[in-house]
């Protein structure tokens, strides 16, 4: 890949309420990471191509740090049910749909077109139970070029049984083979464990998942906190944990070392719980559109940052209805506004800035150093034609990225990079 030159409006966050814009500057990288920005390109990077996008906005690739590619095909619908009544009603009978590798193979296309066609760059996502089904899954997208991780969903217990595995052994058998079929057949996807909930997942089965994780070093996703009648039926199943977060660290699934790990929701963290995610270094993905969608509240979100959690954004397809970052951006600035007013006036709402980052770099640091133009980074980029939201051209780039968020769709996407390599490109420009 080589040495290479931008020009462009670059705008990015290197910190959570500082967004940096450079106006018609430059962004220089080597092998797909950025070594650094200017307004006037350095002597030394004078003579390598420049490859100018104009006028249009260039932001780091957003990480969609929670998401269910099975679902993709039901979002917008069953959205009047909390979340158990909706697993069991909407969710669980169409993922059943999954074991039939040629129904696979038609949602899952059109899930990883759509999902190449929007602003995401990397993203974590859970398939279903079915082996050859994630398969299917895990080749859509590394023809995508976007860097992923997928998990075959793990489910021993408290599932219907068209949709849940014989016991655990079976579970972690498959879990196995899945795992071994993976190695070195992508660049872009990687495999991560993933036990659905506790709920389920039996106590035999955690421990035969951690044993799988600590033999080939898997990070982990699950769910953790995100609805009262959840965490009352956990607290139920696991009367011993102290509390949810607890469930899981019991057997090692918890972050801590060797172990990255992300954990979706959160709503109802309390200190002791948010304590213990601190303490296992274990990230949160916020996912606001879903927690307003399944009715499950509002996450603390200002609290983890005080904190100095880790935390991203999530769309939680498709207990969020939007594939779309820039609507996890603005949503976490919707919920988190009613949060102050209604809840806590303690917990003053992000920014746009804030935001920004979590969709950016809070969700990237999942991946490594990925979600900045920052020397160092990986150069994750999309580009944005915003020419329709800007007709009069008077907004700044700090306005035009505000509206961007607010207003855009697929029309203001116009080129997408992964690591340095493009991966979509609009024909029509
Ligand atoms: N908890 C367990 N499974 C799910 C799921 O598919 N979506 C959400 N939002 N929460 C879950
Ligand atoms: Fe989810």
């Amino acid at each position: 890949m080589g040495r290479e030159v931008w020009r462009g409006n670059f705008c990015w966050s290197a910190e959570p309420e500082r967004l940096k814009v450079l106006e018609q500057g430059y962004l220089m990288a080597q092998d797909g990471v950025v070594q650094g920005t200017a307004k006037e390109l350095p002597d030394a990077w004078k003579g390598v191509p420049i490859h100018d996008f104009g006028d249009c906005l260039v932001i780091p690739g957003l990480t969609d740090l929670h998401m269910h590619a099975p679902q993709y095909e039901f979002t917008g619908m069953g959205m009047d049910m909390e979340l158990l009544e909706w697993l069991n009603r909407q969710t669980f009978p169409v993922e059943a749909r999954y074991a039939e590798e040629a129904y696979a193979e038609r949602a899952y296309t059109l899930f990883t077109d759509d999902l190449k066609n929007s602003v995401t760059t990397r993203a974590c996502i859970f398939a279903t139970i079915h082996l050859p089904a994630t398969e299917i899954l895990m080749e859509k997208l590394e023809a995508t070029g976007l860097k992923t991780m997928v998990g075959k969903v793990n489910m021993d217990r408290n599932s219907p049984d068209f949709l849940r595995e014989a016991d655990a052994k079976a579970s972690a058998d498959e879990t196995l083979r899945w795992v071994d079929g993976c190695i070195g057949r992508f660049q872009n996807v990687q495999p991560i464990l993933t036990p659905r909930f506790i709920p389920s997942c039996s106590d035999d089965l955690m421990r035969r998942l951690k044993q799988i994780q600590k033999q080939y070093h898997l990070p982990v996703q699950s769910h953790l906190s995100e609805n009262p009648g959840e965490i009352e039926w956990v607290q139920s199943l696991c009367p011993e944990s102290e509390f949810y977060g607890d469930a899981y660290d019991r057997f090692g699934l918890f972050g801590g070392e060797d172990c990255p790990t992300v954990m979706a929701h959160c709503v109802y963290s309390d200190e002791k719980e948010q304590q213990r995610i601190r303490e296992r270094g274990v990230w949160i993905a916020h996912c606001p559109q879903s927690n307003i969608n399944l009715s499950s509240g509002i996450a603390p979100v200002r609290e983890f940052l005080e904190r100095g959690l880790k935390v991203g954004l999530g769309s939680d397809v498709a207990g969020g209805s939007s594939i779309s970052m820039f609507r996890a951006v603005t949503d976490a600035i919707q919920v988190s506004k009613l949060y102050w007013r209604m809840k806590d006036e303690d917990r003053k709402p992000l920014k746009l800035e804030e935001a920004f980052y979590l969709a950016t770099v809070g969700s990237g640091s999942f991946f490594g150093k990925v979600g900045s133009f920052e020397p160092g980074y990986e150069l994750d980029a999309v580009v944005l034609d915003d020419r329709r939201l800007n007709r009069l051209g008077s907004h700044t780039v700090r306005e035009r990225l505000e509206r961007i968020c607010y207003l855009s769709d697929d029309r203001e996407i116009a080129e997408k990079y992964v690591s340095g390599k493009e991966v979509l490109q609009k024909q029509n420009r």
